[in-house]
């Protein structure tokens, strides 16, 4: 595959219109295709909001808006993307449908054209069982907003052939990504460790050691963030955050999702915030940091010996997509030779294996 040009999105929804506009921004023609025409309507006035947006900051000039604008094809049939260099699946998080896009793409789509899912929780593997050849097959894992943050995780398949990774490497480059390369593991490289941090939190509320405002500030003193979990929860929805984390229950005790996730996620009711928390005593406080320490370094540990990412793909993703100042290596690196032990009791306590640290 020579460098890629054309590129298709099956699913015009928030993840699909966002990976749109950051495609034809970047000078590359896209064919969105959706099932919906209202969706693809609104995915191209999304698009022109953006655009209008950018010229108006004197980002990009009148006529590098028009060109972008002219660079988008929709449509409702997917044959719109046989000539396609690059196709990237967007539709709803569900194996069966997810199965008969790629079924079909694999029909259309010209057989030396690359093919990828932005799944956050399937395994590429049960995905790629619809494709003749997974080996043109690979993970691009957006974080939204897709035209804005800058992340990129970028999957390889038990079947991904290097020269697909290498032309995906290439264009998530093109389009001023930067990329974390990361295996077909459950929550891949960034949530493996971002879910287990905001189910601490949870955890800590139900254990009745402080409130959600104290327990955001402990979290926002730990990694030097602008925002705790539970507010980050909030906007993400607690519902999808109860699935990303159930997505992580298969490795282990110590991924099972807390009680009062369970609750909160069943109806995505809020958190609610105390907007000024008192403060807490000094050893309490530490405590929860601690804590929050732990449950972050535990995982990332876990996936550098399962070869899932390095730490330096790991802390590139916690700085650029979730703004952590002080990064999973800065903080192993803190703790030195007391890293090891120290997670070894916080897992034990836990009754997750050790085996992985
Ligand atoms: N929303 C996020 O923050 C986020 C982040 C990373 C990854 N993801 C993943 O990205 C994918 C899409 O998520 P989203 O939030 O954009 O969903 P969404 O519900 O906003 O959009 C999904 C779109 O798929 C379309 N669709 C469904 N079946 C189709 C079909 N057969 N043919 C064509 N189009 C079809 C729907 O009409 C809809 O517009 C999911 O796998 C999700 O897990 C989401």
């Amino acid at each position: 595959m020579s460098r890629i040009q054309t590129v298709g999105i099956v699913g015009a929804g928030t993840m699909g219109a966002g990976i749109m506009i950051n495609c034809t921004s970047s000078g590359l023609d896209v064919v969105l295709v959706d099932r919906s025409a209202e969706v693809l309507d609104a995915a191209q006035a999304k698009q022109a909001k953006y655009l209008a947006r950018q010229v108006s900051k004197d980002r990009i000039t009148q006529d590098e808006a028009d060109a972008a604008a002219a660079r988008l094809t929709t449509a409702t049939d997917s044959t719109a993307m046989a000539e396609c260099d690059l196709v990237i699946e967007a539709v709803f998080e569900n194996l069966d449908l997810k199965k008969n896009i790629f079924a079909e793409l694999d029909m259309i789509v010209r057989p030396d054209a690359i093919l990828a899912t932005n799944t956050s929780c399937l395994r590429l593997a049960d995905i790629a069982e619809a494709l003749t050849d997974p080996s043109r097959f690979c993970g691009m894992h957006y974080f939204s907003p897709a035209e804005i943050n800058p992340v990129v995780e970028l999957i390889e398949g038990p079947r991904t052939r290097p020269g697909v990774l290498a032309a995906a490497k290439g264009f998530l480059e093109q389009t001023k990504k930067t990329v974390i390369a990361c295996k077909d593991q459950n929550g891949f490289a960034l949530n493996r460790f971002f879910c287990p941090y905001s189910n601490e939190a949870v955890h800590m509320l139900d254990e009745g050691i402080a409130t959600t405002g104290q327990i955001d500030a402990a979290a926002r003193a730990a990694f030097g963030l602008a925002m705790g979990p539970f507010a980050v929860m909030n906007i993400i929805g607690t519902a999808t955050n109860l699935n990303a984390v159930r997505n992580l229950s298969s490795l282990g005790p110590f991924y099972a999702p807390a009680k009062g996730l369970e609750m909160q996620g069943a109806d995505n009711s809020p958190w609610q915030i105390e907007e000024t928390p008192a403060p807490l005593d000094d050893a309490t406080r530490q405590a929860l940091i601690d804590r929050f320490v732990n449950s972050v370094l535990l995982p990332v540990c876990e996936e550098m010996t399962e070869g899932t990412a390095t730490l330096e793909a790991i802390d590139t993703g916690a700085r650029l997509a979730f703004r952590f100042e002080h990064t999973p290596g800065a903080l192993l690196a803190e703790l030195g030779e007391g890293a090891r032990p120290r997670l070894a009791a916080f897992a034990a306590s836990r009754g997750h294996p050790t085996d992985k640290l």
